[in-house]
């Protein structure tokens, strides 16, 4: 008996989101900004969230990274509930969250220095990981002398050395003008094609959803709730000019109108 239910037990997704709902005590009374969010990422996968300005995407990835409780639900990563934030999940954010006095080693330093990593150990995965996003010439830059999107190469590189087995992004790439933007979506797709680390990203950008997703999951609130779910079946190896052929077109308009509709 015992083994025949080990044989048959169901992997548990890399994260589920089970009926998540958060309220939030304002002036004017209780606010609802999530109401039974359900959604899965499998590992491996590289899943968007895609919705609108104030729908509820940073507080549904904030309760996902542990930084916010869920009023109702829960948060399973690996079939178990979360209790807060962990170092499973890695989380980039769309304002530059890089310390300003820190170089950018010590930036990428910083998690394996808090949990006590030995230096040599230290030294391995950070030049490790700042040659994963390109940077290891800038090493000893400050933040400041960078551009946008190296600040953001260096806040995934930070996310990247605690080695999460998830990694969450809120509109990462929000603050970057059009060309950055660009170049920095198709780092992260050769990024996931290399390390095949499971992501789930926010964006408000369905084109960016598109070009980037697995599969997408499509957003509206307040109170914010899934609206629809759709398999981005587009070629695995993509580059910029995907975004030109019919089916890409075809896919940004199904979405455009559910989220319009
Ligand atoms: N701490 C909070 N207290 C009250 N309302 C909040 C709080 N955080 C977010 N909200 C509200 O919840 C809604 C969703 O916010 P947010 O998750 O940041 O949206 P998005 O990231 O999709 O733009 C917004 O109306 C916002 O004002
Ligand atoms: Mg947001």
């Amino acid at each position: 008996m015992h083994h025949r239910a080990a044989a048959t037990a169901v992997v548990p997704p890399k994260l589920e989101v089970r009926e998540v709902g958060v309220s939030f005590a304002t002036r004017n009374g209780r606010f609802d900004a999530l109401a039974g969010v359900s959604m899965r990422v499998a590992e491996n996968e590289l899943v968007a969230i895609v919705g609108g300005s104030g729908c509820g995407k940073s507080t549904l990835l904030k309760v996902i990274g542990g930084l916010l409780p869920a009023t109702t639900g829960a948060v399973l990563v690996d079939g178990r509930a979360i209790e807060g934030p962990g170092a499973d999940r890695g989380m980039v954010f769309q304002s530059y969250s890089l310390y300003p006095w820190l170089s950018v080693y010590e930036n990428v330093a910083f998690g394996l220095r808090l949990r006590g990593a030995s230096e040599a150990a230290i030294k391995e995965r950070v030049e490790h990981h700042l040659a994963i996003v390109s940077l290891y010439e800038r090493r000893n830059a400050s933040p400041h002398e960078l551009s946008g999107g190296m600040k953001q190469r260096v806040a995934i590189a930070r996310a990247l050395a605690n080695e999460p087995s998830l990694l969450l992004l809120d509109e990462p790439f929000g603050a970057l003008d059009a060309q950055t933007r660009a170049r920095m979506q198709e780092f992260l797709l050769d990024l996931w094609g290399r390390t095949r680390m499971t992501m789930l990203i926010i964006t408000h950008d369905i084109e960016e959803a598109v070009f980037l997703s697995n599969r997408v999951y499509l957003m509206k609130g307040p109170p914010g709730r899934i609206v629809t779910e759709r398999t981005i079946d587009l070629p695995a190896q993509r580059e910029g000019g995907v975004k030109f052929s019919p089916r890409f077109n075809e896919l940004r308009r199904e979405l455009l109108a559910h989220l319009t509709g």
